[in-house]
């Protein structure tokens, strides 16, 4: 039998022929005992195959804080649970298994990202396909990731992609990573069709292999999740809500201060790890509130009118203006 390149390619095959050998009594002790180590081998190495970034493309993951969040998870041997309540692409999850493999893991994945890992050779296929369509329209030469794809060359991966939608999938956010310039993100062949192509494709295929393995996974909003682990012993919280001030637009929901500020009301009486940075200012917000314990809602009574401002055509915001009389 020909010999796959790949750990879990190899592990199935050596699954088979362990059957096969029982099937037909057949089985000669001296293989069995060899494939059993082979077997053994094969599975501890698939379950020590460890990710330093997710799978596949996600805004957001916390690929830059990896090593500190291993370092700093060791003064948490005590804990026997850890639920990642905003698990986006669950990389932090991934990381907690590998590092603690008797500890429960629980990845909420309120993006369902494990759609996007479950469909990853249907991805392959069709980047496969863009490739070629490339290749074949510079004759092999390609372009640089800096410039600007051709409109002829756009239209026919368009219609790739199109076609490829009417057969039921298309990970929209994979696609933006290899075609669209830097941090931009469409998440419908609508929004896709509206942007500039650049040659962003990786050459080799995504792979997802044993990514999740051991980890428990949940689909639901935080709070309810957090309410279900709350009052359990030696429970970690892990906490990376969207950034305020960032783009969360491959996100499924909008994010807003108030969203923010409620994440804070669940680090009171919990072990957690929690992820923020100063272009949110919510540090500086905190302990501005630690020097006036006593103030209220100095807005309340207020009456408030917006004005819509629009920077470009896909960005807005509102200016406000706050008013109250008194006397
Ligand atoms: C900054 S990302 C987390 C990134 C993650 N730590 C990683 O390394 O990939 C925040 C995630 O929270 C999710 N989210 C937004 N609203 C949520 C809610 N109400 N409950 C749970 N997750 C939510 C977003 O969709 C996004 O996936």
């Amino acid at each position: 039998m020909k010999r796959s390149s790949h750990p879990s390619q190899q592990l199935k095959v050596y699954i088979a022929l362990r059957q096969r050998y029982a099937l037909f009594g057949a089985m000669d002790t001296r293989f069995y005992v060899r494939d059993c180590k082979i077997t053994k081998k094969l599975i501890n190495k698939r379950k020590m195959k460890n990710y330093t970034k997710a799978p596949l493309p996600f805004q957001g993951q916390k690929r830059g804080f990896l090593k500190l969040f291993k370092e700093c998870l060791n003064d948490f041997n005590d804990k026997v649970i850890f639920v990642d309540l905003f698990g986006g692409s669950g990389l932090l999850a991934h990381t907690i298994k590998q590092q603690r493999p008797d500890a429960r893991v629980i990845y909420n994945d309120y993006d369902w990202y494990i759609n996007r890992l479950n469909n990853i050779s249907r991805t392959n296929d069709l980047l496969a396909k863009i490739r070629f369509e490339i290749q074949d329209f510079t004759r092999g030469g390609g372009f640089s990731k800096k410039v600007r794809l051709p409109e002829e060359l756009r239209r026919k991966i368009l219609q790739i992609i199109y076609d490829e939608e009417q057969k039921g999938y298309v990970d929209y956010i994979t696609l933006s990573a290899s075609l669209l310039f830097s941090g931009q993100f469409a998440t419908s062949y609508e929004e896709l069709a509206k942007e500039c192509f650049y040659n962003k494709i990786k050459q080799s295929e995504y792979n997802a292999d044993g990514y999740l393995d051991g980890v428990e996974i949940t689909h639901i909003d935080y709070k309810v999740l957090f309410s279900l682990y709350k009052y359990l012993p030696n429970v970690c919280f892990v906490l990376d809500p969207p950034y305020l001030s960032t783009d969360c637009s491959s996100y499924t929901s909008y994010w807003g201060l108030k969203d923010y500020l409620e994440v804070l009301d669940l680090l009171q009486w919990t072990s957690y790890f929690y992820f923020t940075s100063n272009k949110t200012s919510i540090v500086e917000l905190c302990q501005w509130l630690t020097m006036h314990p006593n103030i209220g809602n100095p807005l309340e009574g207020a009456q408030c009118k917006e004005v819509a401002v629009n920077i470009n055509k896909t960005s807005k915001y509102k200016d406000m203006m706050f008013y109250k009389k008194i006397g």
